[in-house]
């Protein structure tokens, strides 16, 4: 991960906020309102104590806009004090509530947009990405990462501002008051300042170490409830248990560890503020003997005080917890900025239909760094050509599939599509383009007819009950309780792995699309089964490019070519001969052995 400076991740939070600045004004304006009322606020009890208790004159302002009889007179000053100090607590709470809920408004509106934008963001990476970094981080990303921005943008911003506006105010005030108490609070800002520097870096680190960790105890959560079953069969929770707990309690001492270093820092800036109001306490006493400062002027300035180091010292404070947001932030800019690495050409013409022509040209592919898993294949498959792929486990079936689909893309070669390099597509046409049948099959925790709908949500209801039939599937699914509208389960475990499968196939035929792939669809089913889907099957090769891998015999009668793998190449299994009568147009390569016969 890049790390970046605090202020270019501020610019990008704000940027990210930009669609809400009026909002975002309107939560400063109000913020700013308590500048003022800050500064009324003390008054009060310096009229008390000047003017009622004490003799002197009620402050200039109040005489000139009250009448002369009611500034002279002591019940009138503790009138007004007491009117003053209600009136102003009113307004106070006033502001507080119109701010507040404004806020609150305006960062969830900010959230929700910036988690969508990562979720989607996040949708559209390749696997490899997910591959490396996993489901946990992800979501942590999104559910948790993301609501930095609130806190930077809103929380973290604005009372900088506004304490900067308080200060100079204050500032102003003070000056005219008792010069020399200003210049004693004024020294003790730029120690703060020193202060959230050095502390700054460290901060920063500990809150990434923490992160990290806390996503880390959050994948074994993920990982247990996905594969439940196997946890249970192997009688695994305890040592699960202990492996969450373990990952868990790093992440507590790491945040322990975070507490400890915000607390030191805490402490020292809580130092210093009251070393500050001492120092301003010791001046002021002696000014106020000397007859230069009265007793009530002495109050207004610790007052200011209070409430100029209060400011600070949140500010101080917020700064630690600002760095851990920071340090969210940056994981979540580094979702965005992250270049995909299957893109979308900004040329990239649209396709419609597809007649369904592969050629796959000296294609090399690895997952990852230094281990091969495809080596310089070379096929050519005509328009409406079964394709056998099969192999031995690991040869790189599945990995050709994932080629072809534009999961990944080749490291060298190209592949085509009715003579076009595949990334000189739209992504969405292209895979618009495949009708998918997986190994594993997936359904989602919906209905049974909504997952048939998958690729087409809008299908009517007459579309999904004739997809089900040619997949053979309709019979089972009559036979349940709620027939298509039966629940599924999470991750379609309520039903069998012959029945999702079957499932999976109707989701084809709804499809429709010219180019079918298969993946071993008949792995997990027994022999009565296997022959049912392989029927349903051989109706939706029909009239389109079929690309299935199979292991078993029984399953590979009825196709043009057969492609053999071994250890990520081509092997031409003894008859290397060219086909060029298969069912499609053109010539095979000698790749490509002939229709298979038997079984
Ligand atoms: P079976 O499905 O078992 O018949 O094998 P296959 O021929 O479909 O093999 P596949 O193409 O899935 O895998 C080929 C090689 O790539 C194997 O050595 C795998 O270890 C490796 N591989 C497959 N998928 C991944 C992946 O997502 N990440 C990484 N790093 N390696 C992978
Ligand atoms: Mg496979």
């Amino acid at each position: 991960m890049r790390v970046r400076g605090d202020l270019e991740l501020y610019r990008r939070v704000l940027q990210q906020a930009r669609p809400h600045w009026l909002k975002i004004a309107g939560i400063f304006g109000l913020d700013l309102l308590s500048s003022p009322l800050g500064l009324l606020t003390p008054l009060p009890l310096k009229i008390a104590v000047d003017s009622v208790i004490g003799a002197h004159p009620l402050p200039a302002f109040l005489q000139m806009l009250l009448p002369a009889t009611v500034s002279n007179s002591r019940a009138a000053a503790l009138g007004i004090a007491v009117g003053l100090l209600i009136f102003l607590a009113i307004l106070a709470q006033l502001q507080s509530l119109a701010s507040s809920l404004l806020r609150t408004y305006t960062t969830e509106k900010l959230l929700l947009d910036f988690r969508a934008l990562v979720f989607r963001r996040l949708q559209r990476m390749s696997l490899s990405y997910h591959d490396t970094t996993g489901t946990a981080d992800s979501i942590y990303r999104i559910q948790y990462d993301t609501t930095s921005i609130q806190y930077i943008s809103i929380d973290g911003l604005i009372p900088f501002v506004t304490s900067a506006v308080t200060l100079a105010a204050m500032l102003c005030v003070t000056t005219r008051i008792d010069w020399h108490l200003t210049l004693v609070a004024v020294t003790i800002s730029p120690i703060l300042l020193l202060l959230s520097q050095a502390y700054r870096p460290r901060l920063r680190q500990q809150s990434r170490k923490t992160k990290d960790l806390e996503h880390s105890a959050l994948a074994v959560i993920q990982e247990v409830l996905q594969a439940f079953r196997v946890v249970k069969a192997f009688g695994r929770e305890e040592q699960e248990e202990d492996r969450y707990v373990q990952r868990s309690r790093e992440g507590m001492r790491s945040r322990l560890h975070l507490a400890l270093e915000q607390g030191r820092y805490g402490l020292f800036v809580g130092l210093t503020t009251a070393l500050g109001t001492a120092a301003v306490l010791w001046i002021g006493v002696r000014h106020v003997t000397a007859g230069v400062l009265t007793l009530g002027d002495l109050l207004l300035v610790m007052a200011y005080l209070g409430q100029l180091y209060g400011p600070l010292k949140t500010v101080g404070q917020k700064a630690a917890s600002l760095q851990s947001y920071l340090a969210s932030a940056e994981r979540v800019f580094s979702v965005l900025d992250r270049v995909e690495d299957v893109p979308e050409h900004a040329g990239a013409s649209p396709l419609s239909r597809a007649s369904g022509a592969v050629t796959f040209r000296h294609v090399c592919f690895s997952y990852e760094q230094n281990r091969t898993v495809l080596r310089d294949i070379s096929f050519d498959v005509p328009a409406g050509t079964r394709v056998a792929i099969v192999g031995r486990t690991g040869a790189g079936k599945t990995t050709i599939l994932n080629l072809l689909t534009r999961f990944y893309d080749p490291d060298s070669g190209q592949i085509l599509l009715d003579d076009v390099d595949l990334r000189n597509y739209k992504l969405a046409d292209l895979r618009n383009q495949f009708a998918i049948v997986l190994q594993e099959p997936v359904l989602f925790s919906t209905t049974i007819a909504e997952n048939i709908a998958y690729a087409r949500p809008n299908a009517s209801e007459a579309e999904i009950v004739t997809a089900a039939k040619l997949a053979n599937a309709h019979d089972f699914i009559m036979k349940l309780p709620e027939g298509y509208q039966t629940q599924v389960g999470e991750r379609g475990m309520r039903l069998s792995g012959g029945e999702r499968q079957r499932i999976s196939l109707a989701r084809a035929f709804l499809k429709d699309a010219p180019i079918l792939v298969l993946d071993e669809p008949t792995s997990s089913v027994d022999l009565k089964t296997e022959s049912v889907i392989m029927e349903a099957m051989e109706r939706l090769m029909k009239g389109r490019t079929a690309f299935m891998i199979a292991h078993r015999s029984s399953t590979l009668r009825d196709f043009d070519l057969k492609l053999e793998l071994e250890a990520g190449c081509v092997v031409s299994n003894g008859t290397s001969v060219a086909t060029g009568q298969s069912r499609g147009r053109g010539t095979a390569r000698p790749v490509l052995e002939e229709r298979e016969t038997g079984g």
